[in-house]
């Protein structure tokens, strides 16, 4: 048997599941794979948690100091997030020589770096499938399954409060706010709403796996990341109509000559594999040279599927495997420069506008003077009449009367050509501004 005596730092949501999971099943887990996993001690800020939940008072630390100096414990389990004390507890735990599993996506995706490079200075290594994807595999996919495959494009549906609101708004036709509320109260988006909503999340995701998948430090501070907040539902039961869903979609496409990385909520057809991803769940397709499209689902977040991929890291970190892979493979940040980082505006797509327009003659040639101007052409619009401020689903930003909501799906073009557009035609006198733009995510044909 192989053991593992390990140190849990942070009792939240997933600290304590996998608190629950091991204390329950190590009989079980031992058989299965044979090592040993031992908690030897925990800490979190409020100890009345980790008592009240009948953990063994013996196991309980007054410090996160006196966990990664404890010299029976060999791996640290970093599950308090944020990018602080995270930081300080991993570099001095890797600083020991001790390995480290943490979830902590923002952590790894601010400083992966030099996380990595402490790593390797003291012959320590870290596990972090949970921190892209909760319980989905996708880490191990990357840097193991796919590893013939020159990756050329992820495109992910990463973020499970986004996915739930944007499901809501679309099954109960509701707007943003009433969608976000019931995910409030359901307990789905972390305590700071910004970091699900505005897109933060899962840019931290896309920029842990670009990383990974293109050999290349990804300056995070420069990835261009939009939210769901301004989806309206209007835009929703249209895009309905023309046969797409909205998604928050997180990317990652090698162009050749730069990276194109960014989050954005984005059209996709029904036929789509991520469009039908829905409620709390997660899904990344990863499309390679060699094996072409490939899917990976299920949930994203949750205490339990997150502790799965945790316990899963510590059997590889228990059996080796970790270490080995992070010693003999190049995909590390700290081994790697950074590449040519690029944001949506060089992404080719068709893209979906919607415009309230004022219900007169020339309007809409006025609008496809500006798109050819800027290397656009119209394959398709539509005209139907506005709902006005005053309808009963509550959406704020409805046409008023005497103004018709017009549609316009472009043929494929650069997203960066839309964004110049997008401030000549908000300038016209007949047209409410803001208008909507979103890009249309088809699926890469293998
Ligand atoms: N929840 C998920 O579904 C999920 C999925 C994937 C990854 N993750 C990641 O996993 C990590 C943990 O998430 P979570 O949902 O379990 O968070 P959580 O429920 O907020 O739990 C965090 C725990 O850490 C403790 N803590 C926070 N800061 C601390 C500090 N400075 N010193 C001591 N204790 C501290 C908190 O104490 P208090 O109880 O006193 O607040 C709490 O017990 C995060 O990095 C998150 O991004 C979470």
């Amino acid at each position: 048997m192989l053991p593992l005596c390990i140190g849990i730092l942070g009792y939240g949501e997933v600290g304590s599941s996998l608190a629950r999971y091991l204390l329950h099943n190590k009989a079980v887990l031992a058989e299965r794979t044979n090592c040993i996993i031992d908690i030897k001690k925990i800490y979190s800020r409020t100890t009345k948690k980790i008592i009240d939940s009948g953990v063994p008072a013996s196991l309980i630390a007054d410090s996160w100091q006196a966990v990664v100096n404890d010299s029976s414990i060999s791996c640290i389990v970093e599950l308090m997030g944020g990018t602080d004390t995270a930081l300080e507890c991993i570099s001095t735990s890797l600083r020991l020589g001790k390995n480290v599993v943490t979830a902590n996506k923002a952590v790894l995706a601010e400083h992966g770096a030099s996380i990595w490079n402490i790593a390797r200075k003291h012959s320590a290594c870290i596990g972090f499938e949970a921190s892209c994807g909760g319980g989905v595999p996708i880490i191990r996919a990357i840097t193991d399954g796919l590893i013939a495959n020159k990756i050329t494009s992820i495109i992910a549906v990463l973020n499970g409060s986004c996915n739930f609101i944007l499901s809501e708004m679309d099954q109960k036709n509701i707007p943003f706010d009433t969608a976000l509320d019931t995910a409030t109260q359901l307990g789905m988006v972390e305590a700071d709403p910004a970091l699900d909503i505005e897109g933060k999340d899962a840019a931290h995701k896309i920029a842990i796996m670009c990383s990974l998948a293109y050999n290349s430090r990804i300056d995070f501070s420069t990835l261009q990341q939009k939210g769901i907040s301004e989806v309206e539902n209007i835009d929703m039961q249209l895009g309905k109509k023309l046969g797409y869903r909205i998604k928050l979609i997180a990317a990652g496409i090698d162009l050749g000559n730069e990276l194109c990385i960014w989050v954005h909520p984005a059209f996709l057809p029904h036929t789509h594999p991520l469009a039908s991803i829905d409620g709390p769940y997660n899904a990344i397709s990863v499309h390679g040279s060699m094996v072409g499209n490939t899917l990976y689902s299920g949930r994203g977040a949750g205490g339990r599927a997150t502790a799965s991929a945790i316990v899963a890291d510590l059997i590889s970190i228990a059996n080796g495997s970790t270490k080995q892979n992070f010693n003999s493979t190049v995909q590390w940040a700290d081994l790697n420069t950074y590449s040519r980082q690029g944001d949506m505006k060089q992404f080719t797509c068709a893209v979906y506008l919607r415009l309230f327009v004022e219900d007169e003659l020339g309007v809409l040639a006025k609008i496809a003077a500006i798109l050819a101007d800027n290397n656009i052409s119209i394959a398709r619009v539509l005209q139907e009449d506005s709902p006005h401020s005053s309808s009963t689903d509550g959406n704020a930003h409805y046409g008023n009367s005497g103004y018709a909501t017009l549609i316009v799906i472009t043929h494929l073009t650069q997203w960066g050509n839309i964004e110049r557009s997008k401030q000549g035609i908000e300038a016209l006198t007949q047209v409410q501004s803001p208008i909507a733009m979103y890009p249309i995510i088809e699926q890469i044909q293998d």
